[in-house]
């Protein structure tokens, strides 16, 4: 049972999502609740909105990673999108890149404490200077899309896929970045995801390099 001081009671969405992981998935909801908000990774009146704005947020890209991907979590701060998806989703392997040693510090404690060590693993670089191709690339607020097809492309293509979790602004960032998707040789395409009927819906940008 969760402390509700401490990442607040599951709502119900979560155990249907969450499933088998749904006491891992507590156990980083109350991660993210003590030392994420002391260490400054989650807002200070975030506690109690985590399950609904971080957790089952962030699995709206996994209908869009095929089984047994290969990703690499693009930015991934306190391991969001990452740490929910790698609980989600076992059959993936998952790197969480992250340049700021205090957050990736934070991650390798989480990823340590939930027991995860053998699929997750973090990296301390910025994605520009990480070389290593995956499957799919995620990513959340980490830049407007032109500056993450400049950050990104090389870690997922040829053959793989950037999924990111956006606001409302992605429609003018994809105007304005598709010079540089069609100079990349890039398709993208937005969809809303919801997770479950009780979870608000999220848009989802999916960018494919080309095949072949
Ligand atoms: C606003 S935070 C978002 C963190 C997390 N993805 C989330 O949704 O809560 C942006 C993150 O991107 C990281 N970042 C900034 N520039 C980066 C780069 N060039 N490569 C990889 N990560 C970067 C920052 O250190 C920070 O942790």
């Amino acid at each position: 049972m969760t402390n509700p001081l401490d990442g607040g009671p599951a709502p119900a969405a979560a155990a249907v999502v969450f499933s088998d992981a749904l006491e891992q998935a507590e156990q980083y909801a109350s991660i993210l609740a003590s030392r994420g908000i002391e260490w400054g990774l989650i807002g200070p009146r975030e506690g109690d909105k985590l399950w609904e704005r971080h957790l089952l947020n962030s699995v709206a890209v996994s209908p869009s990673i095929h089984d047994d991907a290969l990703v690499v979590d693009v930015g991934s701060g306190a391991g969001l999108p990452g740490i929910p998806l790698a609980l989600m989703r076992p059959d993936l392997r998952v790197t969480l890149l992250e340049p700021l040693e205090r957050r990736a510090h934070f991650l390798t404690l989480a990823v340590d404490e939930l027991g995860i060590g053998d699929r997750v693993r973090v990296v301390r670089e910025r994605a520009e200077e990480h070389r290593q191709l995956y499957d799919v690339a995620t990513c959340r607020a980490v830049a407007p899309v032109t500056k993450l097809l400049a950050w990104t492309t090389h870690l997922f293509s040829p053959g793989g896929r950037l999924v990111a979790l956006k606001g409302e602004s992605v429609d003018g960032e994809l105007i304005k970045a598709a010079n540089e998707l069609k100079k990349r040789r890039l398709s993208a395409r937005v969809h809303l995801a919801r997770v479950h009927p009780d979870v608000e819906a999220t848009r989802v940008l999916v960018v494919e390099g080309p095949r072949g």
